[in-house]
């Protein structure tokens, strides 16, 4: 089984997601076909649109296939933070994965590691799996702020910054050698690859971990659906 993540930033309407949404269903055939999981995280505000779209259009054997991810979740529980959006907030929409720590997150809104490590700590205790980015650099003290009893909870996603939306996707041999770094922190836990992954490279990515995590590339529906 491989997962296939669609993040998609700050991309989108919702118009402009039901557009995706409506021509992604006529792919229904391919996705049900496929040992594949697609996770669609789009961004927080149309999360209720996607989760009413596949609700309403899709059937329980594509609903299987298709979950729902949010791009990030308050480190906090509910209560008085202004503007976050924490766990509770999202109950009653049908969300599995979060996406935590993107680098884009700790670059332009300058989180922690401790930061990631407590929506980690938010997202286990509501059932949720978290999708942790980590880089080469930093790998060990973003594994070293969460809790132990977490690690192997988690997903993780490894994103080299200069491959993130540069057209330069990394090297299949650099990706094992993180991959090896990574597990040793975080024990035998689901690895995925995430920086300029399009449907020329998926393949040979998917071949050495269980997923891809897609920015770019994900926005269209055509060149998603090529990835299947
Ligand atoms: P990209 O983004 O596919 O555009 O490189 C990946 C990501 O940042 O998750």
């Amino acid at each position: 089984m491989k997962l296939l993540i669609a993040n998609w930033k700050s991309h989108k309407n919702s118009q402009e997601v039901l557009d995706w949404l409506e021509s992604f269903k006529k792919e229904e055939g391919r996705i049900k076909n496929k040992n594949n999981k697609i996770i669609i995280a789009p961004p927080m505000s149309l999360v209720g649109v996607v989760d009413w779209f596949s609700r309403e259009h899709f059937d329980n054997s594509v609903r299987e296939k298709i979950n729902l991810g949010i791009q990030d979740i308050s480190p906090y529980p509910m209560g008085k933070y202004t503007g976050a959006i924490s766990i509770k907030n999202l109950e009653g929409l049908d969300v599995k994965y979060a996406i935590v720590g993107h680098s884009e997150r700790r670059r332009y809104f300058h989180e922690t590691h401790n930061d990631v490590a407590n929506k980690v700590a938010q997202c286990i205790d509501a059932g949720i799996t978290p999708v942790v980015c980590v880089d080469d650099e930093y790998v060990s003290s973003q594994a070293a702020a969460i809790k132990q009893e977490h690690l192997e909870k988690c997903i993780v996603a490894y994103e080299e910054l200069s491959a993130i939306g540069s057209g330069k996707n990394e090297p299949i041999e650099h990706v094992q050698e993180v991959f090896s770094e990574i597990k040793k922190y975080f024990g035998e836990t689901k690895l995925i690859y995430g920086g300029s992954v399009n449907a020329s490279n998926v393949q040979d990515y998917l071949e050495i971990c269980d997923g891809v995590l897609v920015g770019s590339a994900s926005l269209k529906v055509e060149d998603f659906a090529a990835m299947l």
